[in-house]
């Protein structure tokens, strides 16, 4: 029985240190150690022994049986071993090789124009200021000397959520806004940019687009004229589009201003000679502009005796299809990176 037993026990340890594959292993284990393996058929023909000789039996088993085990585990640890120095070998990572491209995007023209604006009108003393975009009847047009039923809503027909609230038509609503904000610490030198919406949609109308406004206001001895109005707006248009270009001051009307006037630049394509996009005149209009009317100025609580100033305001976009010469202004909008790609001033590929 002893030399059964130290057979069988040689011949595992063999067969164990000769296998090659975990599979094999496995088999190997169950062959020896398993329910119906080996040691278990070996310690079930125990009853046969005689009384005496089965402890020295026992324990020999009881050895081979460990020593196998150890064995095999010492086999299995090596084999995975390997499973890992295999796989670390075959996913190494080459770091030297160069990277693949990463597509960036790249700033859209109406943010570049915006941000252009606000550093001119920083460095002009400005405050840069923003108003809600879902805005009220009160401060879109009632506090802009816009009564309910006034016939000027009309050109603004415009997107109302309820009868009192509405998706802001003009960005004129900050004007009174910043008034009643900055009352008692004027002077006020207010610059707003921000999305505006109208009922409108064609290649040069969008329902929805963006303003920039600008509103100064300050005692009536430090004589904020039209004179300034005219320098400042001057200023905007020759640094923003052209410095060749000309402004013109045309009369016309505004409810919140007063005199009012529309402000033309020189036409950026014919240089003023007169072309099929200024319908032959040799000028584009561009602004609104006006001397604050004293009824804005009494509705948010300042005197007119003792406040004047001025406001302006235009849309970026149709700025921002005269600088770069962009033919229809539902381009803005489309998100096509072909258009996009134009403004990116980095790498090319
Ligand atoms: N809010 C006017 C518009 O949308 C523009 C404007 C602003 C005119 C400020 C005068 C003063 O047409």
């Amino acid at each position: 029985m002893k030399e059964k037993i130290e057979q069988m026990c040689n011949q595992a340890k063999e067969k164990i240190a000769e296998v090659k594959k975990s599979n094999e292993l496995q088999e190997l284990k169950i062959k020896y150690l398993g329910k119906k393996g080996e040691i278990t058929s070996i310690l079930r023909g125990m009853s046969e022994l005689k009384p005496e000789e089965r402890p020295a039996i026992g324990s020999l088993v009881n050895k081979v049986r460990d020593k196998l085990e150890e064995l095999i585990k010492e086999k299995e640890n090596e084999f995975k071993q390997k499973e890992i120095q295999e796989k670390l070998e075959k996913e190494k990572i080459d770091i030297t090789l160069p990277s693949t491209k990463i597509k960036r995007g790249s700033k859209h023209p109406i943010n570049r124009i915006i941000e252009e604006i606000e550093d001119l009108f920083v460095s002009m003393g400005y405050d840069v200021v923003a108003g809600p975009e879902l805005e009220t009847d009160e401060f879109c047009f009632e506090r802009l000397n816009l009564p309910k039923g006034h016939p000027a809503r009309d050109m603004q027909d415009s997107f109302y959520i309820t009868n009192e609230y509405l998706l802001r038509t003009q960005t004129s609503a900050v004007q009174a806004r910043t008034m009643l904000a900055k009352k008692g610490i004027e002077p006020i030198r207010m610059l707003c940019t921000g999305k505006t919406y109208r009922r409108e949609d064609d290649a040069t109308h969008s329902h929805q687009f963006n303003q920039v406004e600008g509103l100064v206001i300050d005692k009536k001895e430090n004589n904020v004229s039209l004179a300034d109005l005219k320098g400042t707006l001057e200023v905007f248009v020759r640094k923003l589009i052209g410095d060749n270009l000309d402004l013109r001051f045309r009369p016309s009307y505004f409810p919140f201003t007063e005199p009012s006037y529309e402000v033309d630049v020189t036409c950026f394509k014919c240089g003023g000679k007169g072309c099929a996009l200024c319908k032959k005149t040799g000028w584009i209009e561009v602004l609104g502009a006006g001397i604050v009317h004293p009824n804005v100025l009494k509705i948010n609580g300042y005197n007119p005796e003792e406040y004047g100033g001025f406001a302006f305001g235009t849309g970026i976009d149709r700025l921002a299809m005269f600088k770069y010469a962009i033919p229809d202004m539902r381009y803005l909008y489309a998100n096509d990176v072909r258009f996009l790609n134009q403004f990116d001033r980095r790498d090319i590929d």
